[in-house]
């Protein structure tokens, strides 16, 4: 094998090294062969979305306002910023820690939520305020 053949069996065996090892890759990084569907789990700006419209159906702004629509007297502005997932589900449903700083008459108002399915979107919509 001269000089010459041997540089292009060379360049033939890396360029079909490149190409078997873009094919491994492709398969790899996409086993299903056509496009896969997106996670089953809602994607977070849907959640998000999902949340603020519990916010609006639970008459939390009767009480709250954010961006200045709804009651200003407890802006949530912030909020998300302010509390962590914890605080934010105490005074959601006016439980535990929150609880002794309520009135009576927003606990009452506050605690139908704990059943309501929307519970985790609202909460990531609260999060979501910062
Ligand atoms: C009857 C009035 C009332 C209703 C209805 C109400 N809240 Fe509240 N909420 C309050 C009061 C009063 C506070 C305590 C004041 C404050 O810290 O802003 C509070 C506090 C909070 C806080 C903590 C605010 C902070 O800055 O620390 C969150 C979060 C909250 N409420 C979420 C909600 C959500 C979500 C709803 C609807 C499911 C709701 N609230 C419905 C009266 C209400």
């Amino acid at each position: 094998m001269n000089r010459q053949s041997r540089a292009r069996w060379l360049a033939g065996l890396t360029a079909g090294v490149v190409v078997s090892l873009a094919a491994v890759f492709a398969f790899a990084r996409n086993p299903g062969g056509a496009a896969q569907p997106a996670a089953t789990a809602p994607a977070p700006d849907a959640r998000v979305a999902a949340g603020r419209a519990a916010f609006e159906r639970l008459n939390c702004m009767n009480c709250h306002s954010v961006a200045g629509k709804g009651n200003p007297a407890n802006p949530l502005d912030g909020v998300g910023a302010r509390l962590d997932a914890q605080g934010l589900r105490d005074w959601t449903l006016g439980q535990g820690a929150a609880a002794e700083k309520l009135s009576a008459g927003a606990r009452r108002q506050k605690a139908p939520t704990a059943n309501d399915p929307e519970l985790p979107a609202l909460l990531a919509y609260l999060a979501s305020l910062k």
